[in-house]
């Protein structure tokens, strides 16, 4: 049996150690395991080596993915989609692991169409698949958010203003709300929510009023850039509004505890789910538990927005 493995899309912290989990596994059971490089891409071309036990020593605590990754247009049509299923079956690649986010596991599935055996394991600091409560990534972008943030709010309370800090997430705001509960944020912006400006800069000069030093506006970048809320906060509460976009320093770093394990749960279960011949899925973490759900069924799965943490982190800052 051979199994190859890609990351696609974004790159998140915990790849690597989802990686190293997959060719551990799979050498462990006597499963000859190829490293697919540059994603989708790199499947096209035929980018593809053999992995050994040693080719993974020493990434299970570095950011990014040793195997490089690519977002490819081509790889999204049906032409696309053939080419790559014929060069899994010219290097005799019998299962293939895809460790990305949404986009990829929409190509896990055109490939499942096409008779190739899939397991897809959802990495990506978006936070923004249904099927799994944590995605790869998520909580180590939450984290160096919540650093930024932290570092952020000494200087806004030293010159009493407000600041608008830009992360990412374009359909979903799960790091501006997971990091600006953690963070004690005043107010959200997030995409699925409807912002009502004059409310958050009345909330704002309130908290003001009542002794605040600081104020920080957590921002979803699918909501808009943070200069222009600069401007528009600092005119409509007359207090100096200063912005900062994390950009990607969110998606590099260390993989946090959570990331690793998760990648390690994640990438052990996708060889063992091959070995066990139950293909076709991705691995979720749902309510603690480790599972695999068929890969339609997965990404039919709406993203429910935690209107809870949303609700609570606006209680707590008040
Ligand atoms: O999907 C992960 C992500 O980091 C998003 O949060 C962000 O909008 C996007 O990727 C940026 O993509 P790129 O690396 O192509 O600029």
């Amino acid at each position: 049996m051979r199994i190859g493995v890609l990351t696609s899309g974004g790159d998140a912290p915990g790849m690597n150690a989802a990686i190293r989990a997959v060719v551990r596994t799979a050498i462990f059971n006597k499963v000859e395991v190829y490293g697919i490089n540059r994603g989708f891409a790199g499947l096209l071309e035929g980018d593809i080596t053999p992995f050994s036990v040693y080719s993974v020593a020493d990434i299970l605590q570095r950011g990014g993915t040793i195997l490089r990754t690519s977002r490819s247009e081509f790889f999204a049509t049906e032409a696309g989609v053939k080419q790559g299923a014929k060069v899994l079956e010219e290097y005799g690649i019998d299962h293939l692991i895809i460790i990305g986010g949404d986009g990829s596991m929409n190509g896990a599935l055109a490939l499942q169409k096409l008779g190739v055996s899939v397991v897809g394991i959802p990495g990506t600091i978006d936070n923004d698949l249904g099927f799994t409560d944590y995605t790869i990534g998520f909580d180590t972008a939450v984290t160096t958010a919540l650093d930024a943030i932290s570092k952020i709010r000494d200087t806004t309370y030293s010159h009493n203003r407000i600041n608008v800090v830009q992360v990412m997430g374009r359909k979903c705001g799960d790091i501006a709300l997971y990091s600006g509960l953690s963070g004690g944020a005043e107010a959200l912006i997030l995409p699925e929510v409807e912002t009502d400006l004059d409310a958050i800069c009345l909330r704002l000069l309130q908290g003001k009023d009542r002794g605040k030093l600081h104020s920080i506006v957590m921002l979803a970048e699918g909501c808009g850039n943070y200069r222009d809320y600069c401007v528009k906060i600092e005119e409509k509460t007359q207090v100096t509004t200063k912005g900062t976009n994390l950009g990607y320093i969110q998606r590099g770093g260390s993989p946090s505890n959570m990331d690793r394990n998760l990648a390690s749960f994640m990438g052990y279960n996708a060889v063992l789910s091959i070995i066990k011949k139950e293909t076709g899925t991705v691995m979720a973490q749902r309510c603690g538990s480790y599972l695999g759900i068929p890969i339609e069924e997965a990404l039919a799965m709406p993203k429910i927005f935690r209107q809870d943490i949303y609700d609570m982190a606006s209680v707590l800052s008040i």
